[in-house]
């Protein structure tokens, strides 16, 4: 039991410490655990943070104060340094609510009434965009490429070329529902040869993977703050030209959603228009320092990297198969073939895994039963390695003699690779 100031955690599982550490995996520097005992998020955002992130949280702030004015100043020039070169012909507009609220903020500044979007989805969050056009009440058309299958930049082009009304293409950068990494760069190429307009969702990818707007030639991308960042929810970001900003004055479905209308008044006042989640710009802006001390985007993509290469060579050597090929892996969330083994059941294997202090994400499929399991948040190759432990555990509790997944499974991944 871990006591806290007054708060008290009753931790109920123990992780067990994996067998197969080395010498050198010994000596690597090793992440701090959650405080308080928490089980670790194995789930892309929220995702674990860590203490001190948590600890800036404490202090209460005015939000028409100089000090906090001066958080979110920082916070957006923070932002963009973080975007490399080019970036002086881009700003950083924060916005309330989730990263879903983002993405129709950006989609509902950006796109004139008039405008009609190319809506690339494979996955949950590209349907979501869709969905979010029909909201909006403005035209799209949806090149939907099923549960997984990559948006290729000759298919863009193809469907750009018929359709001379299209004036915007929406792309998803990591699609967190298989954690497929999309070709943003052919999609980028086709889109800026046919003369339109880039714009991205770059939610679960931003800060942990490249992302050059300038270079690809995009209008605006979203992303939010409990993802790759690793603050915690309540708000994220669109950062976009400068002149697409202002040319946007007066196109949004919304008042609060109106990215112009944030950004004017931030860059008169440095206030957000209505109540700012204080606490959490104020975790964020703590989680911007250690991302910088951890190496930028460079240094947080290659821990996750090492992540998900232990996690998936560990869940490998257990016979589970994963749903995409390495090509297509991101660092971000891997996607896992249920096994086929009668003896197993998600629930149960969820239960377990939790009882030894790891959350996973059910699978997002439709096709076969998958689960996921994620790399982003506070955790190491040490963590990464312990989850594996737990999940040979988990089947053996279960008495599954192989995580070998169905023929329907393997059939299905095919069609990837085809
Ligand atoms: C790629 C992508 N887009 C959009 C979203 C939606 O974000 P939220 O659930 O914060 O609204 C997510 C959430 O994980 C995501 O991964």
């Amino acid at each position: 039991m871990i006591i806290f100031n007054d708060f008290i955690y009753a931790s109920s599982f123990t992780i067990t410490e994996p067998e197969t550490m080395t010498g050198d995996d010994m000596t690597a520097p090793q992440l701090e655990s959650p405080r308080l005992g928490e089980r670790y998020l194995l789930t892309p955002g929220p995702l674990t943070t860590s203490f001190a992130t948590k600890e800036a949280m404490l202090k209460d702030w005015g939000s028409r104060d100089d000090d906090f004015r001066a958080m979110t100043r920082d916070l957006r020039s923070r932002l963009l340094g973080l975007i490399g070169r080019g970036s002086d012909a881009y700003d950083c507009v924060p916005i309330q609510g989730s990263g879903s609220y983002c993405v129709e903020a950006m989609l509902g500044s950006f796109v004139p009434q008039d405008g009609k979007v190319l809506v690339l989805a494979n996955g949950a969050y590209g349907q979501r965009a869709s969905t979010t056009m029909d909201y909006l009440g403005r035209k799209k058309v949806l090149l939907d490429k099923g549960d997984y299958l990559p948006p290729r930049g000759e298919e863009v082009a193809a469907i750009l070329t018929n359709d001379p009304d299209i004036t915007h293409v929406f792309a998803i950068h990591c699609e967190t529902s298989s954690g497929i990494l999309n070709p943003i760069e052919e999609i980028a190429e086709a889109t800026r040869a046919g003369g339109r307009k880039l714009l991205i969702d770059s939610m679960s990818a931003f800060g942990a993977l490249p992302l050059h707007p300038e270079e690809l030639g995009c209008t605006a991308f979203a992303s939010s703050a409990n993802k790759c960042i690793e603050g915690v929810p309540g708000f994220g970001f669109v950062i976009a030209r400068k002149d697409e900003i202002k040319a946007a004055k007066g196109n949004s479905h919304s008042l609060s959603l109106d990215v112009h209308a944030q950004w004017a008044t931030m860059e008169k006042t440095s206030q957000w228009r209505f109540t700012p989640p204080t606490h959490v710009v104020a975790a964020f802006v703590e989680a911007l320092k250690q991302h910088e001390a951890e190496g930028g985007v460079a240094g947080r993509g290659a821990r996750y990297m090492r992540n998900r290469e232990v996690m998936v060579a560990g869940m490998r050597s257990l016979g589970f198969e994963t749903l995409l090929a390495d090509r297509w892996l991101s660092p971000i969330i891997t996607t896992f073939f249920c096994p086929a083994d009668p003896a197993f059941s998600f629930d149960r294997f969820y239960d377990l895994m939790r009882d030894k202090g790891f959350i996973i994400y059910p699978g997002k499929l439709t096709v076969v039963e998958s689960f996921r399991v994620g790399c982003i948040g506070q955790m190491d190759e040490t963590v990464m390695r312990a989850v594996v432990v737990a999940a040979k555990e988990a089947l053996e509790h279960m008495g599954v003699a192989s995580a070998a997944p169905p023929a329907t499974a393997l059939e299905e991944r095919k069609r990837l690779a085809a």
